[in-house]
């Protein structure tokens, strides 16, 4: 199982060494334009196997796509992260241009490979290549909800003081401030819904906390986060690798799930060897059936700015 992640900053470099410490992979290869950059940091990575305990090999590489042929799932974590006070939308003029040359590229040399868009806006960057490289669907992956469950259940279990391992949730919808929906009516402690333990008020909380979560981190550290994005990716990567058909929210392309059509958004997807193999549509209260409309009007908004 050879994987490509795009992008050696803090976020693929933060893919990289999680898959590593996984150790499911033969090999990683870790790309990145800034000449010897991801040389350095695949180095010292691999001066952590012995420590760590892992065999795969993690290669780094200047700009040289040659070296990622073949491989059987791409990471796309290239372009501007964002800066305290901007939104992921405000990176788009950037970033798709990156995204747009960087998918062409991968999949010149590895045609068959299933790709993971982690570059923001993420949704819009998922829809971008979707229409710029027509790969089928199933092999377009956006990662974003993923990360912001992880960040709901944290938020979760911060409230009920209780285990992180005691709570389950999800948030589906656009991966922005403004268009995650937490699923707070589905999130549950231990099979118990979380709302025979938290008011409504801590609930309505415990969401606006989940949707600036990105944000509030960025504020923290001057630029956007990566150990959990990185954690996330690895997730997603692991089980298309082990062919797991585990559930996470990702953003796919929706032909009429959710009422939705001609866009890509978070939703709860079925990940196994082929990629997407199963759009799961779960019913939703009115209340988020709305909100994951208007999360669709926010993420169609900014796939409007996109140039063909
Ligand atoms: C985040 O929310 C990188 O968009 C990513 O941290």
């Amino acid at each position: 199982m050879k994987v490509t992640v795009v992008g050696a900053g803090a976020v693929g470099a933060s893919c990289a060494e999680y898959i590593a410490i996984k150790d499911f992979a033969s090999e990683v290869v870790l790309l990145d334009i800034k000449e010897g950059y991801a040389e350095g940091k695949a180095m010292d990575l691999m001066q952590t196997a012995s420590l760590n305990g892992f065999d795969t090999t993690i290669t780094g590489v200047t700009n040289d796509y040659s070296q990622t042929a073949n491989s059987d799932i791409c990471v796309i974590t290239s372009g501007i992260p964002r800066k305290p006070g901007m939104t992921r939308e405000e990176l788009i003029g950037i970033n798709a241009g990156i995204v747009k040359t960087v998918s062409s590229n991968l999949i010149e040399h590895s045609p068959n490979a299933i790709i993971i868009v982690v570059s923001n806006p993420m949704d819009t960057m998922t829809y971008l290549v979707h229409k710029s490289t027509g790969l089928p669907k199933n092999r377009i992956i956006g990662m974003g909800g993923a990360l912001d469950s992880a960040r709901f259940k944290y938020r979760l279990a911060e409230a009920l003081g209780a285990p992180i391992s005691d709570v389950d949730g999800m948030v589906i919808g656009g991966h922005s401030d403004t268009g995650m929906v937490p699923l707070t009516s589905h999130a549950t402690r231990n099979s118990v819904r979380v709302s025979e333990f938290l008011s409504e008020e801590r609930l309505e909380q415990v969401a606006a906390d989940t949707k600036v979560g990105g944000a509030t981190l960025t504020k923290l550290l001057g630029t956007s986060a990566w150990y959990a994005p990185g954690a996330a990716v690895s997730g997603l990567v692991q089980a298309i690798a082990c062919d797991q058909k585990k559930m996470f929210p990702c953003s796919t392309l929706l032909e009429g799930e959710y009422g939705l059509e001609d866009i890509c958004i978070g939703v709860p997807v079925i990940l196994g060897k082929n990629g997407i193999e199963k759009i799961v549509d779960i019913p939703l209260s009115d209340a988020e059936k709305a909100h994951m409309q208007s999360s669709a009007e926010g993420v169609r908004k900014t796939n409007g700015l996109l140039e063909f």
